[in-house]
C-alpha cells in the first residue's frame, strides 16, 4: 500500500500565504518519490483555490478540513462538497477531533458526511481518536470501535476511505502516543474496518508528528502515513516528514 502524508492546516494561511507556501514546496519537493507516497494538502476553505491552481499539474492532491452534508441549500456559511469538488479536490477531512468538540459533531452528522463525499467520488479521511479521560478509564478501543461502526454506517465499501487515528490528547500538545499504543490502536482499526467490509483501508496516525520522530513512527506495524497539524506548516518540516 502506498504512504499517505497530509498537512492539515487548520485555521492558518491565507491564499496568499499558502501561494507562497506551493511555490516553495515546488521547488523543494522534487527530492521527493511520490511514486511511494500521495501527499494531500487541507487548507482552509478560502485557501483552496489558491491550492488548486498552485497544485495544477503538480503530482499532490489537496481537499478541505470539512463540508456539509448536503450538497446545496438554505445553509449560511457552510462548505459544498461538490463545490469543493468542483475544483479539482481529490478529498475531505470528516469529523477532526476539533470538529467533534469545538463544533459538537456528532456520529450521525459525520456518517452523512463520509457517505456524501464518497458520492462526489473524493475520498473522505475520517478522523478517530480518543481522548485523554477515555483512555485513563480503559475505553480507548471501545471508542474506537463505536467511531468506526457508526461513523461508517452509511459508507460505500467499494468506494475509497482514508482512517486517521489521532488520540485526542496527542493533538497539538506535543505529546506523541507511545509506539505500542500506536500499534495496537492500529491493528485493532484495521480488524474494526475488515469486519466492517472494507479492505485496503490506509490508516494514518496524527498528533503531534513532528520530523525527528516520523521515520520511527512509519516503521510501527498498521501505520500507513500521518496527518500532520503544526508541522505541515513549514516546508522543510512537512519535506522531512514525507521523506520518512
Ligand atoms: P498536530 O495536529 O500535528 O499539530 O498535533 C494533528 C491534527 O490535528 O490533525
Amino acid at each position: 500500500m502506498k504512504k499517505i502524508f497530509a498537512a492539515n492546516w487548520k485555521l492558518y494561511k491565507n491564499p496568499s500565504e499558502a501561494r507562497a507556501f506551493f511555490a516553495a514546496w515546488g521547488a523543494a519537493a522534487s527530492v521527493l518519490d511520490v511514486t511511494n507516497a500521495d501527499i494531500f494538502f487541507f487548507p482552509t476553505a478560502l485557501s483552496l483555490e489558491a491550492t488548486s491552481q498552485s497544485l495544477q499539474k503538480s503530482s499532490f492532491y489537496f481537499g478541505s478540513q470539512n463540508c456539509f452534508f448536503e450538497t446545496e441549500g438554505a445553509y449560511t456559511g457552510e462548505i459544498s462538497a461538490s463545490h469543493v469538488q468542483s475544483i479539482g479536490a481529490a478529498a475531505i477531512l470528516i469529523g477532526h477531533s476539533e470538529r467533534r468538540s469545538l463544533f459538537n459533531e456528532n456520529d450521525q452528522m459525520i456518517s452523512k458526511k463520509v457517505q456524501l463525499v464518497q458520492k462526489q467520488g473524493m475520498i473522505p479521511f475520517l478522523c478517530i481518536g480518543e481522548t485523554l479521560p477515555q483512555r485513563e478509564a480503559g475505553l480507548t478501543l471501545k471508542v474506537l470501535s463505536e467511531q468506526l461502526k457508526q461513523d461508517l454506517e452509511h459508507a460505500d465499501t467499494s468506494k475509497k476511505l482514508v482512517v486517521a487515528y489521532e488520540p485526542v490528547w496527542a493533538i497539538g500538545t506535543g505529546k506523541v502516543a507511545e509506539p505500542a499504543q500506536i500499534a495496537e490502536a492500529h491493528l485493532f482499526v484495521k480488524q474494526q474496518l475488515k469486519e466492517l467490509g472494507f479492505e485496503n483501508v490506509a490508516v494514518l496516525y496524527g498528533g503531534s508528528v513532528k520530523p525527528e520522530k516520523a521515520s520511527e513512527l512509519i516503521q510501527i506495524p498498521n501505520v500507513d502515513g500521518f496527518l500532520v497539524g503544526g508541522a505541515s506548516l513549514e516546508v522543510p518540516s512537512f519535506l522531512k516528514i514525507c521523506q520518512a
